[in-house]
């Protein structure tokens, strides 16, 4: 028998047993916790429970680690490219020459978008977020692609997937040009990924579009920062629709709703823009005062994370990103000195030091889209599209294990206890 771990309730003494993963803290498997004593754990955003087993990503937020089936995301950032790593996140190993060359055919062969969906588009007001266009028109996928919605066939899941990854790209660059009232763009096939996406959104069918190698660079290194990060509040929102065998695509529109609030996927909008607000470097102590003031709301965005209590290891990368795009595309954004004045001082600083609070993959990477043309409401739809390989990667996980059950979590009820209807004339 392996570790137990022992819990003494009501008086009586129960064991449980210790499930050790490859690396990490090891879990106290409680499946069996209400059936033997009637109570439930109690533990609101899921600070100490482990909602599944995944061979996916590993996080040690302690020394600011972050691995991809096993390899280390700097190093992933620095010589990989997205494709690989999205088929590195679907597959479980690196692919060869061979398997990149049919995975990129074969994602390349899945970007456009049935022509049916452009009149979707113009059901949109023209100054709505990109992101709510992402929630409708990824959530309507279903109704267009329903013959591959068998999640229990592996071949469907599979290409249900390869679209969802290929598409997103076609989806953001659309939800892009209807915003500024230029037309839509077809995929180019010839281009990488991450290049057609780059000619789809700032490309005109007028003229020829250059890419230009450092900004599609530095643009498929933050799809590869972004592409996956365990457990986080979309993928739990994906696993959790999932678990009640909603199609694929109704699973990542779910995913794109949770990834759209401040405290996850628009942080990154939301730090660009208190850098804006703060301005200059002189003042900055006073909004390092304010996040410091419990009575006042505001909190430094980009800062702290529910795991990383070390430097966010993507936020190393992003730092090194933004002068290789400044230098490519020779801007200097007097943003930037703020950003790392700002960054310097609240290190320095007791309140944030003492709190473990350090720069996260969000301080940055507004700077560096800002840099490229991005407009702050297309930083979380460019998120969406990263993390959409890890969303399809989990669910697919999710759906393959043959111990998965539909997520149902308990509750602690405080409310009134059973009373009877009082009739409206007597209220
Ligand atoms: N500025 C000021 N104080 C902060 C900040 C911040 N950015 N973040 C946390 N704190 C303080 C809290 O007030 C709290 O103080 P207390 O213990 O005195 O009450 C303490 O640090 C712990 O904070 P929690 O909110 O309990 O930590 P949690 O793990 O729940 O939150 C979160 C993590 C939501 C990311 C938080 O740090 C935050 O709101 N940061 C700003 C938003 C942001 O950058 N989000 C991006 C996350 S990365 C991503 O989604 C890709």
């Amino acid at each position: 028998m392996g570790d137990q771990a022992k819990l003494s309730a009501g008086g009586a003494d129960y064991d449980y047993p210790v499930l050790k993963g490859s690396v990490g803290p090891d879990v106290v498997d409680i499946r069996k916790l209400y059936g033997q004593t009637g109570m439930f754990t109690f533990d609101p955003g899921f600070t100490s429970t482990a909602s599944c087993e995944s061979a996916l990503t590993y996080i040690d937020g302690d020394e600011g680690v972050l691995l991809h089936r096993g390899y280390p995301i700097g190093q992933l950032a620095e010589n990989s490219s997205f494709m690989e790593v999205s088929y590195l996140l679907l597959n479980g190993e690196l692919p060869n020459k061979e398997e990149l060359e049919k995975f990129e055919f074969t994602i390349s062969r899945h970007t456009m978008l049935h022509e049916q969906l452009a009149t979707f588009y113009r059901g949109f007001r023209r100054d709505a977020h990109p992101m709510a266009i992402m929630c409708g028109v990824v959530g309507a996928l279903s109704a267009f692609y329903h013959d591959s919605t068998d999640i229990s066939d592996p071949e469907h899941r599979k290409i249900s997937s390869h679209r969802l990854i290929a598409k997103m790209p076609t989806i953001a660059a659309m939800a892009y040009k209807y915003s500024i009232g230029q037309p839509f763009l077809y995929p180019d096939n010839n281009l990488s990924y991450t290049g057609n996406f780059l000619r789809m959104t700032f490309g005109v069918p007028a003229e020829e579009y250059e890419v230009i190698p450092a900004v599609e660079k530095a643009m498929d290194r933050i799809f590869i920062l972004h592409a996956d990060h365990e457990q986080n509040a979309s993928t739990s929102t994906v696993r959790l629709a999932g678990s009640s065998g909603a199609n694929p695509f109704a699973c990542i529109a779910a995913g794109i709703a949770c990834l759209w609030g401040p405290a996850h996927g628009g942080a990154n909008e939301a730090a660009l823009n208190m850098l804006k607000e703060i301005g200059t470097p002189d003042k900055i102590p006073h909004y390092i005062e304010r996040a410091k003031d419990k009575n006042d709301p505001f909190r430094l965005m980009g800062f702290g994370h529910r795991v990383y209590k070390n430097y966010d290891p993507r936020a190393t990368v992003m730092q090194s990103t933004v002068r290789e795009v400044f230098e490519a595309l020779k801007v200097d954004d007097p943003l930037f000195e703020t950003a790392l004045r700002l960054e310097e001082i609240a290190l320095n600083d007791p309140y944030f030091v003492e709190k473990k609070l350090f720069p996260n993959v969000d301080f940055y990477s507004g700077i560096i889209l800002s840099a490229i043309g991005f407009p702050t409401t297309m930083f979380t739809v460019l998120f969406a599209l990263a993390r959409t390989v890890g969303w399809v990667a989990q669910w697919n996980e999710m759906i393959s294990d043959p111990g998965q059950k539909i997520g149902r979590p308990r509750q602690l009820y405080t409310g009134p206890t059973q009373r009877d209807y009082v009739p409206l004339s007597q209220r």
